[in-house]
């Protein structure tokens, strides 16, 4: 796991609960930035050293594991150049339509639900009990927050960030790099670049 924080220990914990269901992929180890957690245990799972030393640590994939949706672009960026195999991460209490699609590097959380038709980009983080219903076109580096209900057909563009709780009505578009505040109900189009809040939904004014 690239990231050692919150996000990452969540990550190795469905990576965990995924091998326990018969996955063959196994948390053999954390990279971290943050020296103070190197040699510590985690989980049960050490922290290897510096990410700037990770082809040193014995390993055969990554995952990225890093809350921030640009500094997980970065990582994953960054690795992808250096050729390294990405791993899914999906818990085992996940249900992903077989008429879905995934793509490496993404984790899929405890309880969350991806139904049919639905293509989810790379290193996506869904996060726990969230939905994201039929049709829907997730772009790559999103982040969907605990308990986010995704109607059908939205389209999520790259990097953007649904809060906690929030809802998306069907077939909304959501830009890049678009924030939708925790509890959000999004009934309309949401440009890029652009944070919402309420329900419904509405810019924030600073
Ligand atoms: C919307 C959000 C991005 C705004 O964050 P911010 O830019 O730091 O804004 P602030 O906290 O300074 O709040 C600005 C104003 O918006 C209001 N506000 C903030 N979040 C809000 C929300 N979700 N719904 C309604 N109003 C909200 C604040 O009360 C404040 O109002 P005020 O100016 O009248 O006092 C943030 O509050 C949020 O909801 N983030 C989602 C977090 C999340 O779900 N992360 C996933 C973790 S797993």
């Amino acid at each position: 796991m690239i990231g050692a924080g919150g996000h990452g220990q969540v990550v190795a914990d469905v990576l965990m609960a995924a091998f326990r269901s018969g996955s063959a992929d196994y948390p053999f180890g954390y990279a971290d930035h943050d020296e103070t957690l190197w040699g510590h245990m985690l989980l049960n799972v050490p922290v290897m050293g510096s990410i700037d030393d990770c082809a040193s640590f014995l390993h055969d994939a990554i995952i990225v594991g890093v809350g921030d949706n640009r500094t997980r672009r970065r990582l994953f960026e960054a690795f992808s150049r250096s050729q390294e195999r990405f791993v899914t991460a999906c818990h085992p209490s996940a249900v992903v339509s077989a008429n879905a699609v995934i793509r490496h590097g993404t984790v899929v959380c405890a309880g969350a639900i991806v139904n049919a038709g639905t293509c989810v980009g790379s290193n996506v983080i869904l996060n726990t009990a969230c939905s994201v219903d039929h049709h829907c076109r997730v772009g790559d580096y999103v982040h969907i927050a605990p308990g986010a209900r995704i109607g059908g057909e939205v389209t999520i563009g790259d990097r953007a960030l649904v809060g906690i709780g929030a809802i998306v009505l069907p077939r909304v578009t959501i830009g890049h790099d678009a924030i939708v505040g925790a509890g959000a109900v999004v009934t309309r189009d949401v440009p890029p670049n652009t944070t919402v809040v309420g329900n419904p939904a509405r810019p924030l004014i600073r």
